[in-house]
């Protein structure tokens, strides 16, 4: 029989504290399940989830446990506004964390359901579920309708690409006032394949939410299913004693990356994986394993990497059909939380769409969809290749154009100072230097497709891109970033030659290394206070996910 630990820190005190905030004298002995909601009234992304942890706080009454709702920070990109708003979001993972460290543990509780919903709550929970290691279940907080204008669908990409372009001229497919004003029709994350979806189909693969959950309509009648049956799911957790470490493990990564790959994922999951990896303390390096499953192509082309739209993946039966198709060359041992293993869970599933999600032998394209480079100019640095027709360039030969900030890349391509064959470089955009990787590097890359560079010119920075962006050659999370001395990005100046070669898998900086030896690097640029300057104070490179525990000795 398990001992639950709320038990263990029941003192007079609490029980007082308890007994005044309604809890009977049979309540106390029962699990005591925290409730994670990170609701928000600033973003539409957390709109829904009061009435999601309504719900689910009944199923765990229901069950046998007692819930007890535990706030989160909310960050997300419908909240920021300049670039130093932008750097709270990767920042906010780590408050995530800690935000449920302090309480959950602090409180003793005995397990946890984590309403997982804009891009940095999936691995805030994630860390949170392995650094606490008390049994946890995400539910998968679902995506926003998107609307519609003249019977053609319209979502927040279309918004934020087209208000780019139409700083240079391009004309959007709606005007713009028409689109923000349709884009968003529920609440719920971004739709297509951006960085939220990615993210809820990664926990699908590691096992971290009952399956198929992502990705879901927020709000919709499943959804609540869902996170109802979680809630009744986790008080048997906590009496099985499944802990997220016997979930997370070595191969419940694997399962992960290839699922990243075979749904053309945002790049930002490679971070957010490792720093889960670091909390979990199962020395996983998330990095080598991409190139491992660098056989594993893409098997449906959801927006933005293609046409699919992000309701045609879901209908086709999502994250779980992707881990069916991927069932030759991932780990169906893995345990999940359902106490199953990810083979078991699968056994007698159909897939509902073949046509969207293809099998492995006869895949949308062929390759990985992301590459990891290393080179004379970085130890490692990320391209997302998304479908591979020959339309993008994947080996690059120019002239550095070198930017410490995005306002001032903007202004050159507009002024038209970028030419065909340059290598623009947006640098001090990183963990420290941004800091939390602030700086906005994916409005350079909108700018550049707007002003017809994408396919001409290639894009390197140390900073990270929105999920969305996928346009040409673009390299970003090089490391060491800038802020680090005598990193090469930093080093680089404009004239210089860059290379960039996907089939080598390379990042060259063709400097002769006693003339990089003279040569002294920006230093970080960006002033920072507050949590911020604590943050670039504590942050551990890229090769960590951006972590901030400090490593074990
Ligand atoms: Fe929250 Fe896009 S801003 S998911």
């Amino acid at each position: 029989m398990v001992k639950l630990r709320s038990l263990d820190a029941n003192n007079p005190g609490r029980r007082a504290n308890w007994k005044a905030l309604g809890l009977s004298k049979e309540d106390m002995e029962k699990p005591k399940i925290a409730v994670v909601n990170s609701s928000s009234e600033l973003a539409i992304c957390y709109a829904h989830l009061d009435g999601i942890a309504k719900m689910v706080k009944e199923e765990i009454r229901a069950a046998g446990g007692v819930p007890f709702e535990v706030r989160t920070a909310a960050p997300s990109d419908f909240i920021t506004g300049a670039n130093k708003s932008g750097s709270y979001i990767l920042a906010g993972r780590d408050i995530i964390a800690n935000d449920i460290e302090v309480q959950v543990e602090a409180a003793m509780l005995d397990g946890m359901i984590c309403l997982t919903s804009c891009d940095k709550t999936p691995p805030g929970h994630l860390m949170a579920a392995a650094r606490l290691n008390i049994p946890t279940i995400l539910v998968i907080g679902g995506y926003q309708q998107a609307g519609e204008i003249d019977g053609e669908p319209v979502d927040v990409e279309d918004v934020w690409s087209g208000q780019v372009g139409a700083i240079f001229g391009k004309e959007p497919k709606f005007p713009i006032p028409d689109m923000a004003e349709n884009a968003i029709r529920g609440p719920g994350v971004c739709a297509g394949m951006a960085t939220a979806n990615t993210m809820h189909s990664v926990v699908e693969a590691l096992g971290m939410c009952l399956p198929g959950n992502a990705p879901v309509r927020g709000n919709s009648p499943k959804m609540q299913a869902n996170a109802r049956a979680a809630g009744r799911r986790i008080v048997e957790m906590v009496w099985e004693d499944l802990r997220p470490r016997q979930i997370l493990t070595p191969e419940a990564f694997r399962n992960a990356v290839a699922t990243l790959l075979a749904v053309g994922g945002s790049i930002n999951a490679i971070k957010h994986l490792q720093a889960t990896a670091i909390e979990a303390e199962n020395g996983v390096d998330v990095f080598a394993l991409m190139e491992e499953f660098s056989d594993v192509p893409l098997l449906s082309p959801v927006r933005p990497t293609g046409d699919v739209r992000i309701e045609q993946f879901e209908d086709a039966g999502g994250a779980r059909a992707v881990l069916k198709r991927l069932e030759p060359r991932i780990c169906p041992e893995a345990l999940t939380c359902t106490g199953k293993t990810l083979g078991e869970n699968l056994a007698d599933y159909e897939i509902e769409g073949p046509d969207i999600i293809q099998p492995l032998d006869q895949p949308f394209s062929e390759g990985p969809t992301i590459a990891i480079l290393s080179g004379t100019m970085a130890d490692t640095a990320v391209v997302r290749l998304g479908i591979r027709d020959g339309s993008r360039p994947e080996e690059f030969t120019g002239t550095a154009r070198v930017f410490e900030d995005t306002k001032e890349c903007m202004a050159a391509i507009e002024a038209g100072d970028i030419k065909d064959g340059d290598v623009v470089i947006a640098r001090n955009q990183g963990l420290r230097g941004g800091p939390a990787m602030g700086g906005g590097a994916s409005l350079i890359l909108f700018a550049l497709d707007a002003a017809g560079l994408a396919k001409t010119t290639a894009f390197v920075t140390d900073g990270q891109l929105s999920g969305l962006c996928l346009k040409g050659l673009t390299v970003a999370e090089v490391s060491p970033e800038a802020a680090e001395d005598g990193a090469p990005i930093g080093l680089v100046r404009d004239g210089d030659t860059v290379r960039v070669s996907v089939k080598d898998r390379s990042l060259d900086l063709d400097v002769l290394p006693e003339e990089l030896a003279r040569r002294t690097g920006p230093g970080i640029r960006i002033e920072a206070s507050g949590y911020l300057s604590n943050f670039r104070e504590s942050v551990r490179p890229m090769r960590t996910g951006g972590v901030l525990v400090p490593e074990k000795k």
